[in-house]
């Protein structure tokens, strides 16, 4: 049983690829193990693998992934849920293979209940991080389902706005035709944010449009994040005194002591 007696589980949701997913769901992840001693499981749903990747394991020669996980019926937690390098931070795996699943599963009456299904026994867990491919379909849908907190990380660009409100319009629906009443968007987070005018301009709209949601930290562009990425590393590991491991850790707590609901003001 985790601590709390409650694991929370969260999911990284944008349908857009670039607006940072991948980059929330591992350095969070990773941060919650290696500094809060919590017990933490990162699930990638995208078929890019990118979670693995990052955490070093050479995704292509993985006996278990996610879509074993969602679509064997034999397949659970225990045998898919791979030790990383950090301790305390479990990873199941995604790689190419995921992208049958919307096909193979198209026929099956409990499609979107999959991954709710195997998460029954995931107690062990303070907290299960899901990463999400850039798409809404039937991996979203299943992801929807089985978390109980969404967060929204936007790339501060002209379509944002648009990009946000159709996400939380989708999450709504979901609720509705579901009866998902406990899910809820936890945080708006700004992320690959430039101190110019537009960029200031976009983020007081996201503010004026989502006060609840939005975070008070903004993820600015900082290369150490990228260069941590490409080295297969979390920015912990990488560069952990860095601007980008302080905007990291400072969303890493936001999300942690986050009260879903409550206003809060943002500070760049
Ligand atoms: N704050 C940042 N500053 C600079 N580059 C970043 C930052 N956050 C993420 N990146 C880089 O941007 C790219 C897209 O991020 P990623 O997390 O993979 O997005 P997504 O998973 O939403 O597609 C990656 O190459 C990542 O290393
Ligand atoms: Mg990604």
């Amino acid at each position: 049983m985790s601590k709390a007696g409650k694991t929370r589980r969260i999911a990284l949701i944008n349908e857009k690829g670039g607006t940072c997913k991948t980059t929330l769901a591992v350095n969070l992840g990773a941060y919650y193990a290696m500094y809060l001693k919590k017990k933490v499981l990162l699930v990638d749903l995208d078929p890019q693998g990118h979670v693995g990747k990052t955490l070093g394991f050479d995704v292509r020669r993985l006996d278990k992934t996610s879509m074993d996980l969602l679509y064997d019926p034999h397949t659970g937690i225990a045998d898919a849920a791979k030790q990383s390098r950090i301790e305390s931070l479990d990873v199941v795996c995604a790689n190419k293979s995921l992208s049958e699943f919307p096909v193979v599963a198209a026929r099956h009456k409990d499609r979107e209940y999959k991954l709710t299904r195997k998460l029954d026994n995931a107690h062990a867990y303070d907290m299960i991080i899901f990463d999400t491919p850039p798409s809404i379909g039937l991996v979203n849908l299943n992801v929807m389902l089985a978390a109980n907190e969404i967060v929204v990380p936007v790339n501060i660009t002209y379509l944002a706005l648009d990009g946000c409100a159709e996400i939380l319009d989708t999450v709504e629906q979901v609720k509705i035709d579901y009866k998902r009443d406990k899910l809820g968007v936890t945080m708006i987070v700004p992320t690959l944010y430039r101190n110019t005018n537009l960029a200031k301009e976009i983020l007081d709209k996201l503010e004026t449009y989502f006060p609840r949601q939005i975070s008070r930290t903004v993820l600015g562009f900082n290369v150490k994040i990228d260069e941590a990425q490409s080295h297969g590393k979390t920015i912990w590991e990488y560069a952990p005194s860095s601007p980008g491991a302080r905007m990291l850790e400072a969303i890493a707590l936001e999300v942690d002591s986050r009260d879903p609901g409550r206003p809060r003001k943002r500070s760049v």
